[in-house]
């Protein structure tokens, strides 16, 4: 049996008022995450990874200047235009995690008090003994055997590494269905970030819980997922299996990022192959396809029109010159339909 989708965005613009004019940070995302199922959004910096995962969130609209249009469904719940609701959901149903995980912890107070603050959010008060044996459980579940040091830590005698994970179980303690986890290990150093990624697939699996992992990192998207969701100047460009991410990537753009996974040596010196150039300023897109300056296959076409996500085999991918040229023929159908 295929699957229950448990969320599902589609064609969802964010639009910045700037006062002068209104910029779209981006434009017309959709995507969907089924249950169980660890999506990742991969992209350069400035990609618009973080909007989109804040905005599911109903973060980006607390700002009085942002408006989301399009769809969010949640779990049969539309959540875009429905504030109350997306809070309700918040720190409950879905969770989700930052980059810098000591910025998201307060530095006043231990960290057993931050923790008890989620659980109540999610669950209400109890006994303090009760909430205590369950802020236990939850860190020993993110593999934290010194429990006791840990709660009456404050968050700046914790590693990044170690906040990271109490993060981690704060997120948990309301049992999500789905946790957003944004760039959660680009702070961390390289060992410390495996280890970050294996415990949220495995407690994805164990608690039967959906995610939706941003990061900047091919290497670490096509690993773990069951589905990779490129972007690119607030658009998904590709939509594909981690399979034919690696053997038939089709956007040019999907190339480049594969180029920029670090070799398999154990060491991360070498110079990585990047992408010439960066992503353009919202404010500042370039006519037609917004990849075309950086892109090495470009023609008069992608200077003008702006392709649109077409269906390529298996894979979704928004480009007039797919690598793979034996679908072009799926292209071009698609194009005329
Ligand atoms: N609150 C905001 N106000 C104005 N511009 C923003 C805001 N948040 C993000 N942006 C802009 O939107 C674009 C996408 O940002 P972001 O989603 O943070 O990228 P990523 O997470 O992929 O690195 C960037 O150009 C960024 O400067
Ligand atoms: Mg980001």
């Amino acid at each position: 049996m295929a699957k229950s989708t448990i969320l599902s965005v589609n064609d969802l613009t964010v639009t910045l008022d700037r006062g002068d004019r209104d910029v779209d940070l981006i434009r017309g995302v959709g995507f969907e995450v089924r249950a169980g199922e660890i999506v990742t959004l991969v992209g350069e910096s400035g990609s618009g990874k973080s909007v989109t995962s804040r905005t599911i969130m109903g973060l980006m609209q607390l700002d009085r200047n942002i408006s989301a249009t399009g769809s969010i469904i949640f779990d049969g719940q539309q959540l875009v235009g429905h504030p109350e609701a997306t809070a309700k959901l918040r720190g409950t149903e879905l969770a989700m995690v930052f980059q810098e995980p000591l910025s998201s912890l307060d530095p006043v107070f231990p960290i057993e008090d931050q923790m008890r603050e989620g659980l109540r959010r999610a669950h209400g008060r109890s006994s303090k003994q009760a909430e205590k044996a369950k802020m236990e459980e939850l860190l020993r579940e993110v593999g934290i055997r010194d429990t006791d040091r840990v709660l009456n830590s404050f968050p700046h005698q914790l590693s990044g590494g170690m906040c990271q994970r109490v993060m981690i179980a704060s997120a948990l303690s309301s049992a999500p269905r789905l946790l957003i986890a944004d760039e959660p290990t680009t702070a961390l150093d390289v060992t410390i970030q495996a280890q970050i990624l294996d415990l949220i697939d495995r407690l994805r699996e164990e608690n039967d819980m959906s995610v939706l992992l941003v990061t900047h990192d091919m290497g670490v998207a096509a690993d773990l997922a069951d589905r990779v969701v490129v972007m690119y100047a607030g658009r998904v460009v590709e939509d594909s299996s981690p399979r034919d991410i690696f053997t038939a990537a089709q956007h040019p753009y999907t190339e480049g990022l594969l180029g920029c996974i670090p070799p398999m040596t154990g060491q991360r010196l070498e110079i990585l192959p990047a992408i010439p150039g960066s992503v353009p300023d919202p404010a500042k897109l370039p006519g037609g396809c917004a990849f075309n300056p950086r892109c090495a296959f470009a023609s008069d076409r992608c200077r003008t029109d702006d392709p649109p996500l077409l269906k390529l085999g298996g894979t979704h991918a928004a480009c007039w010159h797919p690598r793979h040229a034996e679908d072009q023929t799926a292209l071009l159908e698609g194009a005329r339909a």
